[in-house]
């Protein structure tokens, strides 16, 4: 009998924890707490009716496909109608450079895999999506963090950190960047911003992982190039481009694709046949009927403006409960599902969650959101899931709380 199962655990994964916030979210299940922690977009945008046709019409006709194994790399009828998809938003790519991957998630763990070994330097912001950090510390990488400004990370330290790092012989296997509407911060990466990262990119000889689960929810202001579609004007090869399908269509389908130069795609293709080997068919399809047969420029429509007023109400309350006395100040953001709050500097938000759990209010602690020396005075909120009265009354409830702690 194995008595010490630890020491039998691989060297990259005797410390890993997981999402360091997983057992916070367990202690949600009072009904009477308002949720703003989750990422969840809102069950009132599926589109349940195309859904269950869709989902009809595939299972009457093509139920002995549609249940069998399929093709590692992706159903070549999704990877044309992404190709559309994403031609709409200027990136011209061809079926090489695409693999479809079972989330967000999953591309961001193929990423890691492929790039990372154990203490490679990983260049992340300050605060950064919790998940990535997860996914990438399957590797045991450094991560080093740049903070966030309110037009985007701060490019400028970038380019002295990369050569102090060289002085170490150490130069960092990728950037990561979210920059539209970062989850956690809210925050969008400005077109100056964008380029500058680029440049760093081709300067330095170090490629940058753009992820962008976020883009079709902007709710007000231009729409600014993607930097992989900057970077097509230079040659195609250093962005990758993670996307997922959770956000816009629904996330239970576990479905989204990376994109890239084609060496990169052919061996993300063959970590996946080792990992998950193909996406579900069925999955796979319900998303090609998203893309070609449920209206999808409506339904974004739809959802752009049910997420805009949420996120309105979410901002007028909280101008109304957080008086400039209170010390606390949050992100405008311009799209997404998310964000940031900051409180005065003593109080620890993550003591503050158990205080919030007796004010019947949940929000995540910011101190998620770091790869390294985390920020203690913030929290994550999310606005697409619960209602809008929901949403007024939790601003109500957080507001008496942090008084009430202060
Ligand atoms: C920035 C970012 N990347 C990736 C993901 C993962 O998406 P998925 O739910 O498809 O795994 C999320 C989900 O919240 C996200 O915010």
């Amino acid at each position: 009998m194995i008595k010490n199962w630890f020491s039998q655990f691989s060297d990259n994964l005797k410390e890993y924890g997981g999402y360091s916030i997983g057992k916070l979210f367990a202690l949600l299940s009072d009904p009477e707490i308002i949720s703003l922690a989750g990422g969840l977009p809102s069950p009132e945008m599926f589109l349940k009716d195309g859904m269950r046709t869709a989902s009809k019409n595939r299972l009457q006709d093509n139920i002995e496909t549609i249940m069998q194994y399929t093709n590692i790399k992706g159903e070549s009828d999704l990877t044309k109608a992404v190709i559309k998809f994403l031609e709409r938003d200027n990136i011209h790519i061809s079926e090489e450079n695409i693999v479809i991957t079972s989330s967000g998630q999953h591309g961001l763990d193929l990423t890691g895999r492929l790039f990372l070994n154990p203490g490679d330097v990983v260049m992340i912001d300050r605060p950064t999506f919790a998940g990535a950090i997860v996914a990438f510390q399957l590797q045991r990488p450094e991560f080093i963090g740049f903070d966030i400004e309110d037009d985007g990370p701060d490019v400028d330290s970038y380019g002295k950190k990369i050569e102090k790092l060289q002085k170490q012989d150490k130069k960092p296997k990728f950037i990561y960047v979210v920059p539209d509407f970062q989850n956690p911060s809210g925050i969008t990466t400005s077109f100056e911003k964008r380029k500058a990262l680029l440049d760093i990119s081709y300067k330095y000889d170090i490629p940058i992982v753009e992820d962008s689960p976020y883009r079709d929810l902007r709710y007000h202001g231009k729409t600014i190039p993607s930097i992989f579609e900057l970077a097509q004007k230079h040659d195609y090869s250093n962005v990758i481009g993670l996307y997922t399908f959770s956000k816009l269509f629904c996330p239970g389908i576990r479905v989204g694709f990376n994109i890239g130069p084609k060496e990169v795609i052919e061996k993300m293709t063959n970590i996946k046949e080792g990992n998950v080997l193909n996406t579900p068919k069925y999955n796979q399809d319900m998303c090609t009927a998203f893309l070609t047969e449920m209206d999808m420029e409506t339904h974004l429509e739809k959802c752009r403006n049910y997420y805009s007023e949420k996120l309105n109400i979410f901002l007028k309350t909280m101008e109304k409960y957080f008086p400039p006395e209170m010390g606390v100040t949050w992100t405008k953001p311009e799209g997404g599902l998310f964000l940031w709050v900051t409180v005065p500097e003593h109080i620890d938000t993550y003591k503050l969650f158990y205080e919030a759990l007796k004010f019947k209010v949940a929000f995540v602690p910011g101190s998620a959101f770091y790869g390294e020396n985390p920020g203690k005075n913030h929290m994550r909120i999310n606005f697409s899931f619960a209602s809008k009265e929901q949403l007024a009354e939790a601003v109500k409830r957080l507001s008496k709380c942090i008084k009430n702690y202060i």
